[in-house]
């Protein structure tokens, strides 16, 4: 099952991201691929993980490819080269960073290659959850996959709905087929939010003040942060939110 997540900047993807991927875990639904799709990446950080640089798929370079040693395949070549872009931890979740979609090492020759390998390691994975940048545009250029549930997350901010209406009409237009798209409101405080045409509002995750990314020296290292411990320290509310929407929508 693939879960994709997208919204304005700042509304709380990478959070909710984390949040879905350790409750997937917890619930066991496991193995579950954590793919960042967002040129700032920053899930590992939100996952707790210390991610090593120059393990991004961007970072990959073209001519790398070229370099296919004797008796393997390009494809096999590529194939090898993304799989170890993967970076596996043992907490039964692994993560795969997209980076910058046109680098200097730009890759849009393999373009298609990279979506046949994602196609083909979505497959060993049960769960797939994708953290998108704003726009959905660079996704459909490193996906063909179809997206099981899209979670557009707006907060109570006339701007982010506008944003979340700009990204369903992206999503119409898009060459990947998607098979439920709901509204969830993020860092919700009990105001009134609008309703979206053709979208359902599937939940609200309530403001937490824990939640917000305020470095903390005892918890946090300046690399990493794992969401969950916030969570569970402060035993909140936003655990049940966040069950509730993957309850409701079919995922648990
Ligand atoms: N429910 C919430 N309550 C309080 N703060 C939140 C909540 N969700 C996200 N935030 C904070 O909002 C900011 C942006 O979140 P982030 O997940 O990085 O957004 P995005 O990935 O959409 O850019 C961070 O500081 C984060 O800690
Ligand atoms: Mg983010």
């Amino acid at each position: 099952m693939i879960i994709a997540v997208s919204g304005k900047g700042g509304v709380g993807k990478s959070t909710i991201s984390s949040l879905i991927i350790k409750q997937l875990v917890e619930s066991k639904k496991f193995p579950v691929l954590a793919v960042d799709a967002d040129p700032n990446s920053n899930l590992g950080y939100y996952l707790g993980i210390d991610c090593p640089a120059g393990i991004a798929v961007s970072d990959l370079r073209e001519d790398e490819f070229k370099k296919n040693p004797a008796g393997i395949s390009k494809v096999d070549w590529l194939n090898i080269k993304m799989q170890e872009c993967i970076f596996e931890t043992a907490k039964d979740f692994d993560l795969l960073v997209m980076g910058r979609p046109e680098g200097p090492g730009c890759y849009c020759a393999v373009n298609n290659l990279l979506r046949d390998f994602l196609k083909k390691i979505s497959r060993q994975y049960p769960f797939v959850v994708i953290d998108n940048e704003a726009g959905m545009e660079h996704l459909s250029r490193r996906t063909n996959n179809e997206i099981d549930v899209l979670f557009i997350v707006v907060e109570p901010t006339n701007i982010s709905f506008l944003a979340a209406e700009n990204i369903k009409k992206t999503a119409q237009q898009l060459p990947i087929k998607i098979k439920k798209k709901y509204i969830v409101v993020n860092k919700y405080q009990n105001e009134k939010v609008k309703n979206i045409e053709g979208l359902d509002m599937i939940g609200y995750i309530r403001y937490n003040k824990n939640v917000s990314d305020n470095f903390d020296p005892v918890r946090d290292t300046v690399s990493r942060c794992d969401i969950s411990n916030r969570v569970d320290a402060d035993n909140s509310e936003i655990k049940n939110d966040i069950q509730k929407i993957l309850l409701k929508s079919g995922i648990l």
